[in-house]
């Protein structure tokens, strides 16, 4: 009975390392893997960067060097009885000495862990590397809680082969469910390729696996068995506790990727809807193909140039777009006249301003929308409709989209004539600084121009 149970207890513990290797292996393709890498080459990367086969091999140099340095002390001094140095390197395997060298082999373990991480994601080119760095440092943490002394019990070798059975069954429902919960929506968010404060992944798992580490090295100085047993369940009811805390922290972050993703889709959305609305005014009239989007451009260059903030830019961009709106309601005719239009055909291409701005006031979440619709058409003078608005009371971003609609119906095709000169277009702005224009944005207007040699900006 005892050697069937102490068997068992060896052939988990051998599966625990098995299983160990591989789900690390998946762990990291998963993640990271794209394809064009070799899943073989990655197999044997992952295995001999593998957490356990690091440590054992740190392990195993550092007990060869310590007992080294031990018995060319005794050698140096004099000691060359072959009794004596056999003493030593038992000594040197004894629970007191290798605390010592159990520390200092962890922190070793932990400096080559970030090492390996670091090397990975730069072959694996992974998007973000301290998700490869917090995926070695998941698997210490496993590790480090794993790494018990398989032998504390030694007068109760039953009771010994029974915690161990039980202990390597506590490890592989810890690594199973790192693998289902941690690793998988892991590898949801390595593919959205999400920028992600490496603090909240790294800090928190190092600072963990230091304590653990010198926790663990710790209880090889305790004789009394129960504190041993009292570690083993403080270590397994952590781990999961780290597992959960983990999960709990990458599906947060996934939520708030989901959030952000239908924001942006909304927001290209609404985007897409408005510059179709414009191409539908645009389309309205056959000799203004395009200017809708035209003003929004050079709107936008004049807000730049202005030094407004990002978010204005593209503010006056859609209330650019947008500012036009109304022709939809007069009459195609009109529009499209090619004779000199009579005052009450003039008095009816008037209102698009004021129909502009009644459709656009309906949207209510973007109620700025409608002010470049209604004032585009204003003088810095007070003489233009539909409200004779005079200077600083005609909103800031209306002066700017009416500067812009001048520029383009200038530089751009008519029925009745092509498009102007650019040397001509500039002394019409400067002409009309104070009385057209807003003076400061005209001379934006006019370094614009200047700016533009060739004159590209044009239809
Ligand atoms: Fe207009």
């Amino acid at each position: 009975m005892q050697e069937v149970i102490s068997t068992i207890s060896t052939l988990l513990g051998d599966l625990l390392i098995v299983a160990f290797i591989i789900l690390f292996y998946l762990s990291i393709k998963k993640c990271f893997w794209q394809s064009g890498k070799s899943r073989i080459l990655l197999f044997f990367v992952s295995f001999f960067t593998n957490p356990f086969i690091v440590y054992v091999a740190i392990y195993f140099i550092m007990a060869i060097v310590s007992t080294g340095i031990k018995i060319f002390h005794a050698v140096s001094m004099g000691i060359d009885d072959v009794d004596a140095l056999t003493d030593i390197i038992k000594q040197s395997a004894s629970p007191s000495s290798l605390s010592i060298d159990l520390a200092v082999s962890w922190f070793i373990y932990l400096l080559f862990m970030f090492l390996f991480a670091y090397l990975i994601g730069k072959w694996l080119k992974a998007p973000n590397k301290s998700l490869v760095i917090f995926v070695y440092l998941l698997f210490s943490i496993i590790l480090i809680c794993t790494f018990k002394s398989s032998n504390i019990l030694g007068d109760h070798p039953m009771l010994q082969s029974i915690i161990n059975i039980t202990d390597s069954l506590v490890q592989f429902t810890a690594l199973f469910l790192t693998y289902h919960l941690d690793i998988k929506a892991l590898s949801k968010m390595t593919s959205q390729r999400r920028e992600i404060n490496w603090k909240i992944f790294v800090i928190t798992p190092t600072v963990l696996g230091i304590i653990f580490a010198v926790s663990s090295a710790l209880q090889f100085y305790k004789d009394n068995s129960d504190v041993i047993i009292a570690f083993y369940i403080f270590s397994d009811v952590l781990l999961f506790l780290f597992i959960w805390a983990f999960y709990v922290i990458i599906q947060n972050i996934n939520a708030t990727n989901d959030a952000i993703k239908a924001k942006d889709e909304v927001k290209t959305l609404s985007v897409e809807v408005m510059e179709a609305l414009a191409h539908t005014i645009d389309a309205k009239d056959e000799y203004t193909r395009g200017h809708s989007v035209r003003v929004a451009k050079y709107s936008r260059m004049l807000a730049e140039k202005l030094g407004l903030s990002a978010e204005d830019c593209e503010n006056v961009y859609y209330m650019a777009l947008l500012h036009d709106i109304g022709k939809i309601g007069v009459p195609n005719e009109i529009i499209n006249s090619t004779a000199k239009l009579t005052d009450d055909e003039y008095a009816v291409i008037k209102t698009h301003p004021s129909i502009g701005y009644d459709i656009l006031s309906e949207i209510k979440s973007r109620p700025d929308l409608s002010i470049g619709a209604r004032w585009h058409h204003e003088r810095y003078d007070g003489k233009g409709y539909p409200d004779g608005k005079k200077g600083e009371d005609i909103p800031f971003f209306a002066r700017i989209i009416a500067v812009a609609d001048s520029y383009d119906a200038m530089t751009s095709n008519r029925s009745y004539r092509n498009y102007m000169p650019q040397d001509k277009v500039r002394s019409e702005i400067e002409n009309n600084i104070g009385t057209q224009f807003d003076p400061d944005i005209a001379k934006c207007m006019l370094a614009i121009i200047d700016d533009d040699i060739d004159y590209v900006l044009h239809e």
